[in-house]
């Protein structure tokens, strides 16, 4: 069997998100966020449930702390919510809400783990969305004076930051689909929120680097390959459109300072611009979005397989039978790691690479012993992470890894079975339990290296 090592300085980490892991919506004087307003509107979440209490990290994050260190990771990637530190998007500040932040970043570096920073995972304040939203340029300044605050609070210590967890979805499934909070369903309003998003990133990443002297600032996007159905013109013109809304139009103006020509005209064909002059983009503002950042997060979970449906929309197509998809319905395909990885860094030639986010929503039961033996999920991150080692190799800058995620938690609107936990979470009781997953990850990050063929899962305890 192959073992690949990575780099020495390879980070290896997990993440989180403030909205999916938190719980005490009300305590602490955090104010009220889209997702908490979109939860309590029936039929929106699939199983009713909100995220009030979520994993209870608010009162439990001490604990979580523990479990990160018995993974032995070196990196934290968590999110700030936004109402907890200006409960009403601007204005009055919440100095509850900064000082839970600063006592986790403390307890991080004391346990030798580095923060990695998010500054927005989707929960904008209601009282900003009462006022218009991300549809709303003012918006994206509230981001900055916000960005501002918790920069100036934890610049000293924290070196990663984030600005904006993947944008598309932000604007696409809470615009567009209106699956997402704040569930609008409005295209010409979806492109005004993802310039706005673009917009609010190089505010605030400027921000940030004044108030972090030494900070590396990125962004996480969601990408994912995206592949016709057939070789017939028709579906490849599907996967070109796919391509254009999903990844390059956000790679686009973030590395090379422009909206994608071909996307624009796709989306003034289908009536959601007036023209090829975008209405919302005011002077600088590219340049503002271009602002050079010193990496970019890749969220990965699966590749697109698209055909021409009416008009030449492209429609996704599932390729695999749903047995062989996980939870949410996603092929399994680590290639696609691979791929997404070096067409990045052809593409965009970005100084550094993070995985900021890759794994799979899988529920298993604790056996009669109490192991739960996540098989598949340890097969999911083995190989993509070999995908990952083969881009490397290759010569891409990835410099660290973060599964997605250290706990199971709040899946937006799919709520709570999606398990995508290393730890199992009984929401019961708010009890952790390790899974096989979590066993195998500590082997990684420990030894560093990946085995390229099957591997038994350790099942020694872990506390
Ligand atoms: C990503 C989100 C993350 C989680 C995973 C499964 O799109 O960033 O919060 O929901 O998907």
């Amino acid at each position: 069997m192959d073992s690949q090592a990575f780099p020495d300085g390879f980070l290896w980490g997990v993440a989180t998100s403030a909205q999916q892991i938190e719980g005490a919506i009300r305590e602490g004087g955090r104010g009220e966020s889209i997702w908490d307003r979109f939860a309590a509107t029936p039929g929106r979440i699939a199983d009713g449930s909100d995220a009030s209490v979520a994993c209870d990290h608010y009162h439990r994050w001490r604990e979580d702390v523990g479990l990160l260190r018995s993974l032995g990771v070196g990196a934290y990637r968590f999110s700030i919510a936004w109402p907890r530190i200006v409960p009403r998007g601007r204005g009055a500040i919440n100095a509850a809400g900064l000082d839970f932040y600063d006592a986790l970043v403390d307890a991080l570096l004391a346990a030798g783990i580095q923060p990695f920073v998010t500054l927005y995972h989707w929960d904008l304040p209601q009282a900003l969305q009462d006022r218009g939203g991300w549809g709303e340029r003012d918006t994206a300044a509230a981001f900055a004076d916000y960005a501002a605050v918790v920069s100036r609070r934890l610049g000293d210590r924290v070196r990663h930051w984030v600005t904006h967890n993947e944008p598309w979805c932000v604007a696409t499934l809470g615009h567009e689909a209106g699956e997402h909070a704040p569930g609008r369903r409005d295209p010409a309003e979806a492109l005004r929120v993802g310039h706005h998003l673009l917009l609010s990133h190089g505010w605030a990443a400027e921000v940030v680097r004044q108030n972090a002297p030494g900070a590396e600032v990125g962004i996480a996007l969601i990408l994912s390959p995206v592949r016709p159905a057939s070789e017939s013109d028709a579906d490849r013109e599907a996967a070109r459109r796919m391509d254009g809304s999903f990844n390059r139009w956000y790679l686009d103006p973030l590395f090379r300072g422009r909206y994608p020509e071909d996307a624009v005209a796709d989306r003034v064909r289908r009536g959601h611009l007036p023209g090829p002059d975008l209405p919302f983009v005011q002077h600088g503002d590219l340049r503002t979005i271009a602002t050079p950042l010193d990496f970019l997060g890749v969220n990965y979970y699966s590749r697109v397989v698209v055909r021409a449906g009416d008009g030449g929309e492209p429609v996704a197509v599932p390729v695999v039978p749903e047995h062989e998809r996980t939870d949410m319905g996603w092929e399994v395909f680590p290639q696609g790691l691979h791929d997404l990885l070096i067409r990045i860094h052809r593409d965009y030639r970005q100084p550094a690479i993070y995985v900021t986010e890759n794994g799979m929503a899988h529920d298993v039961g604790a056996d009669a012993s109490g192991r739960i033996a996540d098989a598949r999920r340890i097969d999911y991150l083995r190989t993509h992470v070999a995908a990952a080692q083969r881009a490397v190799a290759e010569g891409v800058p990835l410099r660290g890894y973060f599964v997605w995620s250290l706990l199971d938690n709040f899946e937006w609107a799919r709520g709570y079975a999606m398990r995508f936990g290393l730890y199992h979470v009984d929401f019961a009781t708010q009890r952790r339990i390790a899974k096989d997953s979590a066993f195998w990850y500590r082997d990684l990050v420990a030894t560093g290296a990946v085995e390229d063929g099957a591997q038994q899962p350790n099942p020694r305890r872990i506390p």
